[in-house]
């Protein structure tokens, strides 16, 4: 006979410190771009540190942070130059209105940033996430044109499948669906042209052939409307929310060309493609335009959003750099022609000082060359584990992106949420956008990791599919 003790039944399994964070985190935070009722199937996984691109749950299970955090990580996670910054800055300011004050993290950061546009955009004007930063851009290229006695021009262009934020002003110039249907009557009309996106290449079609088509929709546009546009908004080279979508830089080339003959601004999102993404510390910097001596030139946009890298993915920063022109249309003697707009933290000491940190890595070392050596093994990597993937299709890469579409006759239901899970059981933070996988890595790709990675994701693949 077995001993009583035997017959019992087993014992409840410990519930680990994770399970017990995610339990509380569904019932009181309310998280973001997510259907909270899919929670149970669908946990937050509690992070309870992280160094360099590793996140660590309580029970010390490691996931790679393979998006970077939703693209605002540039160095990794407790990186000890942003930390040691930070801590010195914290034991000086920690905070100061910019409205009458002023302090040397928000003046240092201005002025370098400028000097990395070579003072094609020498004002800058700070917030503190991505969507604030492209409300500024809209109201002051608006309110830029009113001061010029052009008040007629107030609508707004964007691309298909553009993302630039979730809140009022910003969703009306995303034309995303899941994001914008629901807010859709809360929202004012803006036109939306054809994006100058590579897949659509029909046969025989460049991607510069791609762009080129667009930016004659964009024309025809400007055309017929440009008295009454006040400015076209895209994000350069790639527009990431819409599934890492790529094009050719004579896009930029050719609708600065259009914005100039139709005396309409050019807002450039580099909120994620900025601060070394696509492979320049601007993504405008790859396009040029051929001077009167046929030499090439950078071109600049008028206005340009930066927020998530730009503090090494540490603290909410976002800024709007502008040309001399739309900052002196502000300048007059009476306070409404002035630029209304203020948040609270507006230009946050430490946030500036992080961002300094981060420019300091990219004055000190050879980060985009570094990226470019890791970025070609990763890409080989990858090549190498899904060559002839007849599952898979426009496998593609700029910069730190890589991105491939699975085919829909293979992706099934919930594609993205399940490839999301199952990356877990192999170590990876990832969350697919609709089909399209992606990697958007730390800026410290080693080997080691190109292996993990590449085989990482060949074995989700495998097994999702
Ligand atoms: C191109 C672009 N613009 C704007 C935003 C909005 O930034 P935030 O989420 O900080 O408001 C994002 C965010 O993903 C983005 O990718």
């Amino acid at each position: 006979m077995p001993a009583s003790s035997d017959r019992l039944p087993p014992s409840t399994p410990s519930i680990t410190i994770s399970a017990s964070w995610q339990r509380r985190s569904v019932a009181s935070v309310w998280h973001p771009c997510t259907q909270m009722q899919r929670m149970d199937e669908v946990p937050p996984i509690a992070i309870a540190r992280a160094h360099g691109p590793w996140l660590e749950d309580f029970e010390g299970a490691r996931y790679f942070d393979a998006t970077s955090s939703w693209w605002v990580n540039l160095f990794g996670h407790a990186d000890a130059r942003i930390n040691a910054a930070l801590k010195a800055q914290l034991d000086t300011l920690e905070h100061v209105m910019l409205a009458g004050c002023t302090h040397a993290p928000a003046v240092e950061l201005a002025e370098r940033l400028s000097a990395r546009t070579g003072h094609a955009l020498g004002h800058t004007f700070f917030a503190s996430d991505g969507a604030s930063a492209v409300e500024i851009a809209l109201k002051m290229s608006f309110h830029s044109w009113k001061n010029l006695g052009r008040g007629d021009k107030r609508e707004f262009v964007c691309l298909r499948r553009g993302y630039h934020g979730e809140t009022i002003g910003a969703l009306a110039v995303t034309d995303v669906a899941v994001f914008r249907d629901a807010y859709d009557p809360l929202l004012m009309r803006s036109h939306v042209v054809m994006a100058p996106d590579a897949r659509q290449a029909e046969p025989g079609e460049s991607a510069a052939d791609v762009a080129r088509r667009a930016a004659a929709e964009l024309a025809a546009l400007l055309e017929s409307r440009a008295g009454h546009v006040a400015a076209v908004i895209l994000e350069p080279l790639v527009q990431c929310a819409a599934g890492m979508a790529m094009h050719d830089p004579v896009y930029l080339r050719e609708v600065r060309a259009l914005c100039d003959r139709y005396e309409v601004h050019l807002i450039a999102d580099e909120i994620a493609v900025g601060c070394g993404r696509t492979g320049s510390f601007f993504a405008f910097e790859q396009a040029t335009s051929a001077d009167v001596a046929g030499r090439e030139v950078p071109i600049w946009p008028d206005l340009l959003c930066l927020s998530k890298g730009i503090s090494g993915g540490y603290l909410p920063l976002s800024l709007v750099l502008s040309t001399d022109a739309i900052y002196e249309s502000f300048l007059d003697d009476d306070t409404a022609r002035g630029f209304l707009h203020s948040h609270s933290y507006t230009g946050n000491p430490l946030a500036c000082r992080a961002a300094l940190a981060v420019l300091d890595r990219f004055d000190d070392e050879p980060v985009l060359q570094r990226n470019r050596e890791t970025g070609a093994l990763l890409t080989a990597a990858l090549a190498e584990r899904l060559r002839d993937d007849a599952r898979i299709e426009h496998v593609r890469q700029r910069g730190m992106i890589w991105a491939f579409d699975v085919r829909e006759a293979h992706a099934g239901e919930r594609f993205a949420e399940r490839f999301h899970l199952a990356a877990r059981t192999q170590g990876l933070l990832i969350r697919p956008i609709g089909r399209t996988v992606y990697l958007m890595p730390p800026y410290l790709l080693n080997e080691e990791h190109v292996a993990y990675l590449s085989a990482r994701i060949a074995a989700t693949l495998n097994a999702v599919l």
